[in-house]
């Protein structure tokens, strides 16, 4: 899908233009926790579309997100699933899960927890490895020793040949990530969102 059609589709929903202006419920959930939120405002329209760039969801069959918030991201995920996709999002806040639980979309899995877990979260669910993993997790404000948990829950649960994107203000995700992962194949700069994100991209290698 061309650039033009694909943010076309995001935009031009009614559904996801009225979902997405939902800035107040997010800036009450950075007022709670503004470390881990990270951002004061969701993802403008201009940084999912460099999301869908990068994660090719059309073909993917099993997605994760990690840091859903108020959900902007995840509805835009849903429209770009196939009908035989799901989508589990991982959320640590309980303000921002119970805000997720609006989405009543049948491949969509609401969870409450840390994606540090994320091995022990796709059991409980009964999911295999997911195709791709999608954070917004602010990579740079979390523990350090969080993150790398984070990195290495990733790597050893995405599915072989699989892709892991995050979107980030700051590159701390790369300094981390890259030791666990390899080098990450793309990272695209995007400026219309308050902070500017990079969204960078890993694969996971297949085994021969
Ligand atoms: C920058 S917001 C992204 C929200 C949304 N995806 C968007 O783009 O508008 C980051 C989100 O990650 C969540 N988060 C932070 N640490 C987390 C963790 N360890 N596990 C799961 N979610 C986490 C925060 O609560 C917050 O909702």
């Amino acid at each position: 899908m061309g650039e033009e059609s694909m943010g076309e589709e995001i935009i031009g929903s009614e559904e996801s233009s009225n979902r997405r202006t939902s800035p107040a419920a997010f800036f009450r959930g950075f007022l709670r926790e503004p470390r881990q939120v990270g951002s004061v405002i969701p993802s403008s329209r201009f940084l999912e579309r460099r999301i869908l760039e990068a994660s090719d969801l059309a073909n993917a069959k099993r997605v994760v997100e990690l840091g859903p918030g108020t959900g902007g991201t995840t509805r835009t995920f849903l429209q770009q699933l196939g009908q035989d996709a799901n989508l589990l999002s991982i959320e640590l806040s309980p303000f921002f899960h119970e805000l997720l639980g609006e989405i009543t979309d049948p491949r969509f899995i609401n969870h409450l927890g840390s994606a540090e877990d994320l091995a022990e979260i796709l059991e409980s669910h009964h999911l295999g490895k997911p195709d791709v993993v999608i954070s917004g997790i602010p990579f740079s404000k979390m523990p350090e020793p969080v993150a790398i948990r984070v990195a290495e829950a990733v790597k050893s649960n995405l599915a072989e040949g699989g892709r892991f994107i995050a979107y980030q203000f700051r590159s701390d995700v790369a300094r981390i990530t890259d030791p666990i992962m390899g080098s990450h194949d793309s990272c695209k700069l995007e400026m219309r969102n308050i902070p500017p994100m990079r969204v960078y991209r890993w694969f996971k290698p297949t085994a021969d």
